[in-house]
């Protein structure tokens, strides 16, 4: 039988696996802070210029129902405030994706709940939020599902690549966690500071060459740290997500511009903490999470 998917964070990549989950046919219910009493919403999709409308089941975090399969799609910073107002209806047999921005999270949870199994996941998956359950599909991409030290795929994770165009099993997910990871510590924060979309960093020379020397340093603290494959090929895999997201706003100055918090702390505070645990300096990086704060100082 299918299992029933509960999605907490309705965002732009909640709302979009939420109905593609649906389509494929496993019963897929929306976690709204308040339902307003509602038993459904409607989720709206664009794609092409084409409008598809969805009827998702929802559901309040208060209520009591338990939920056995949660996939976790808020702001790096909400993420353990929302599973803790979910946590009453959390059991041992619980499976929990954690499909979120940044690294930390996971641990943090694993340490807040040591019973519950939890998953992570990445996704180059282009979706946008428009308005309120509105979103725009801009772009199809892949997304990486594993569980550290877990090479055989879950038995849930076949509904998700029935769902998905592009799902795998990743028998190495902290690796792939940790390359968008260094692909963000670059596009995101020096999208924010200078204002620009995505591809200007590839037009712009003085944003070129800032690229590279953010990519030497992440790559020394990738090698420190042990992601060797990740510190070689980073240079080539940041420019490569520049090119196919050149008239992307990041998400990172899409919150500047919203005037919300921003993922800074665990995207590069993460790789900070990294650093410093190993010993490397990483003057460029510690620089742009300075500035990126004090852009939120300043809202
Ligand atoms: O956070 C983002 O915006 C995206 O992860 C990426 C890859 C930088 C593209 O905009």
């Amino acid at each position: 039988m299918a299992a029933h998917w509960h999605v907490l964070g309705a965002g732009a990549i909640g709302c979009l696996f939420a109905t593609a989950l649906h389509r494929s046919g496993c019963t897929t219910t929306l976690l709204l802070r308040d339902s307003a009493s509602k038993s459904t919403s409607s989720v709206l999709v664009q794609r092409s210029g084409a409008i598809t409308e969805i009827q998702l089941p929802v559901s309040a975090t208060g209520d009591n129902g338990p939920i056995t399969h949660l996939l976790v799609t808020t702001k790096a910073y909400d993420v353990r405030g929302a599973v803790a107002a979910v946590a009453h209806r959390l059991n041992s047999d619980t499976r929990l994706l954690l499909l979120v921005n940044g690294m930390g999270l996971a641990e943090a949870l694993r340490e807040d709940y040591p019973t519950l199994d939890i998953y992570c996941g990445t996704t180059t998956e282009g979706a946008y939020r428009i308005a309120p359950l509105h979103i725009r599909h801009a772009g199809t991409g892949q997304t990486r599902i594993g569980k550290p030290g877990q090479t055989e795929p879950a038995p849930w994770f076949r509904q998700w690549s029935r769902a998905l165009d592009s799902c795998v099993w990743d028998a190495n997910i902290e690796r792939a966690l940790w390359l968008k990871l260094a692909i963000n510590c670059v596009i995101n924060p020096l999208t924010a500071i200078h204002d620009c979309h995505n591809g200007d960093l590839a037009r712009r020379p003085e944003l070129t060459m800032e690229v590279g020397r953010l990519c030497d340093e992440i790559a020394a603290i990738s090698n420190a740290a042990g992601y060797v494959n990740a510190a070689a090929d980073l240079e080539q895999a940041v420019t490569g997500v520049i090119a196919d997201t050149a008239n992307n706003r990041s998400s990172m100055l899409q919150d500047v511009q919203g005037g919300r918090r921003t993922e800074i702390d665990y995207i590069t505070g993460y790789l900070l903490a990294v650093a410093g645990r190993c010993g490397i300096a990483a003057p460029r990086n510690k620089s742009l999470f300075e500035r990126v704060h004090n852009i939120e100082l300043n809202y």
